[in-house]
């Protein structure tokens, strides 16, 4: 009786620390997440590379935000997101890895997001993505994606998967779901023309 209670004020002790702990992010070591990092490279390190099926080319890394990487992480290994490869790749990751290997993934950079990317003109179909993505398609914010340079189809991937809600988001799904496919298409081929993200090469 006396042993039970014990035991269960430890474990609430427990979920106390880890809800405490979890509302500070993890800071990522880039050093420590290129053990991990590199084998990613495999896919994403290589220039144009396809997924098999659906088909379309794997999302550039290289300028993309570290607070983002991290996000996208834990959204496949905790089932926001779906895809099978990134899954498994997720899986066994502690959130400390995720964000070591999202430091070292954001460390190989981008000159043209350093820059602050373009200036261009406004577009209207894109007007309200600005607010987040930025007038350039460079994100304003840590916890949102740069869409500027991403591959075009990889793109249209994306937001036809917060439109049929094999993605899920409380900010894009709502902001995804009144577009057209003529929409998808154009707002896709806007972004990936803009100078931004890069693939993150991998050093021979
Ligand atoms: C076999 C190829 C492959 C490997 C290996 C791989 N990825 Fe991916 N990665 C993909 C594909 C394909 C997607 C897009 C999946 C989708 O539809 O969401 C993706 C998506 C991502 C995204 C989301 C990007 C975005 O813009 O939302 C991140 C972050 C990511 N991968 C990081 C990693 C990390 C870190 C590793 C290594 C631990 C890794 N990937 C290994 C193929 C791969
Ligand atoms: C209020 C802020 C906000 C607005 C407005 C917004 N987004 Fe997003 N967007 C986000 C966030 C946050 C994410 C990451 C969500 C997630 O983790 O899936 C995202 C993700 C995306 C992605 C996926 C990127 C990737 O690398 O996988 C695309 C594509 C995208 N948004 C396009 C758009 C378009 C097009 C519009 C306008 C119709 C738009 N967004 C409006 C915040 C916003």
């Amino acid at each position: 009786m006396k042993y039970q209670l014990i035991i269960k004020t430890k474990i609430a002790f427990v979920a106390a620390v880890l809800l405490l702990s979890g509302s500070a992010a993890a800071e990522g070591d880039a050093a420590a997440g290129a053990a991990i990092g590199y084998s990613c490279l495999g896919c994403h390190g290589i220039e144009g590379y396809r997924n098999a099926y659906p088909s379309f080319r794997v999302p550039k890394l290289g300028g993309q935000k570290a607070t983002y990487l991290e996000i996208a992480l834990r959204g496949y290994r905790d089932g926001m997101r779906e895809h099978p490869t990134m899954v498994a790749q997720s899986a066994s990751l502690t959130d400390q890895q995720i964000a070591d290997v999202a430091a070292f993934l954001a460390s190989f950079g981008s000159e043209a997001v350093d820059a602050g990317g373009a200036q261009v003109e406004p577009f209207a179909k894109a007007a309200t993505c600005n607010a987040c993505h930025g007038q350039n398609g460079i994100s304003l914010a840590p916890n949102w994606p740069t869409l500027a340079g991403q591959h075009e189809e990889y793109l249209v991937h994306a937001l036809n998967q917060y439109r049929d809600g094999s993605r899920k988001d409380p900010v894009m799904s709502p902001m995804a779901a009144p577009l057209t496919d003529e929409d998808v298409k154009i707002l896709a081929k806007f972004y990936s023309s803009l100078p931004g993200l890069e693939t993150t090469l991998k050093a021979d």
